[in-house]
């Protein structure tokens, strides 16, 4: 590694940007509460997977694994392999991605439009999700080419970590002085480890609270095929630990849509289907914790690649979502400013 390519890296990384905080005050069961919604798809690439690209390919840098012949292989369900193809063209390094059919057609095309190489896996694994197979190719890729290095977003302590000197602060310094309780996503569980390890040291009053969609495993649950991508896994992290954790929300397909759709609807913000999802688990969280009076919800991306899928009402019919069911999860919000 010289000097120069943890410059360039670190030339990314001043791109990755302190992302909006939009607020919303509203009322459940009588009592009003400031809803904060960090939203991080308004980072680079559209995701806040271009804090973790950045964290993990600074890593390699470090760790003398950057060459100009290197070619970085990664897994991923989209976000971040839209990152890393980013960064891959400011560095001028080669970048494969492993996916899956789950990938929403925005991604796909943004990845290809990043030059990245795409490896499409077919076969769920036997929890019935793409995750082992995907590790499985990226696995056979490595092996076939020694230029090859996988940053490992799974593993990788550089992924909580990046979380943890980024997204926790500025969770804190523009929310309040003491948020009662922060909703994360977990796929990998690196933002969530990230967040919790900041939370715990400097707000450690601050409930964190993991959100999941049914049939992941990712931190609990029982294992079977989900629609959706980004949040999720199919098999545990090795990130999370019972210690960051002070709660567990799994959500339905149909209580993340409906909170996607009616955020839209009500409030003009264009969420991707893990912000519904972690919005659901907030505002169930809210209606039984009467003492959560502001709290701020992680939303990893926004709206446009779930055009197809979590917006679409013909794919969530298919899905097994009615309208009726979608109108039934929505826990209606008045909002007060
Ligand atoms: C859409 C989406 N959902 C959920 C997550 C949470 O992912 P992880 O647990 O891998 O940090 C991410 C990534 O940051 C994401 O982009």
């Amino acid at each position: 590694m010289t000097a120069t390519t943890l410059d360039r890296v670190d030339g990314f990384g001043r791109l990755v940007s302190d992302t909006p905080t939009t607020r919303l005050d509203i009322t459940i069961n009588d009592i009003p509460r400031t809803l904060r919604l960090k939203l991080d798809g308004h980072n680079i690439g559209g995701s806040i997977k271009a804090r973790t690209a950045y964290g993990l390919v600074r890593d390699l840098a470090q760790r003398g694994r950057l060459e100009p012949d290197t070619e970085i292989v990664e897994s991923t369900s989209g976000n971040l392999g839209i990152a890393l193809a980013l960064l891959g063209k400011y560095l001028g390094v080669r970048v494969t991605t492993v996916v899956d059919p789950l990938i929403t057609d925005g991604a796909l095309r943004r990845l290809r439009e990043l030059g990245a190489r795409v490896e499409m896996v077919h076969e769920r694994d036997n929890n019935g999700g793409y995750l082992l197979s995907r590790l499985g190719r990226v696995r056979q890729l490595l092996d076939s080419d020694p230029r090859r290095v996988w940053t490992d977003q799974y593993n990788n302590p550089a992924n909580p970590r990046i979380h943890e000197m980024t997204t926790g602060p500025e969770m804190r310094e523009r929310g309040a002085l003491d948020l009662d309780a922060v909703f994360l996503a977990i796929s990998t569980g690196g933002t969530l480890a990230g967040v919790s390890a900041d939370m715990k040291q400097a707000s450690p009053s601050t409930a964190v609270v993991a959100v999941d969609i049914d049939g992941s495993i990712a931190y609990r649950g029982t294992a079977a095929p989900r629609r959706v991508s980004g949040i999720g896994a199919s098999r545990r992290s090795t990130f999370l630990d019972d210690w960051m954790i002070d709660d567990f929300r799994s959500v339905t397909l149909a209580e993340m849509a409906a909170s996607c759709r009616a955020m839209l609807e009500e409030h003009g913000l264009y969420l991707g289907a893990s912000s519904g999802a972690v919005l659901a688990a907030c505002l169930r969280y809210l209606a039984d914790t009467p003492d959560a009076r502001d709290v701020c919800c992680l939303c990893p991306d926004l709206g446009e690649k779930y055009a197809s899928t979590i917006y679409n009402t013909a794919w969530l019919r298919s899905a097994g979502c009615s309208e009726e069911a979608l109108s039934n999860h929505w826990l209606p919000v008045r909002a007060s400013g």
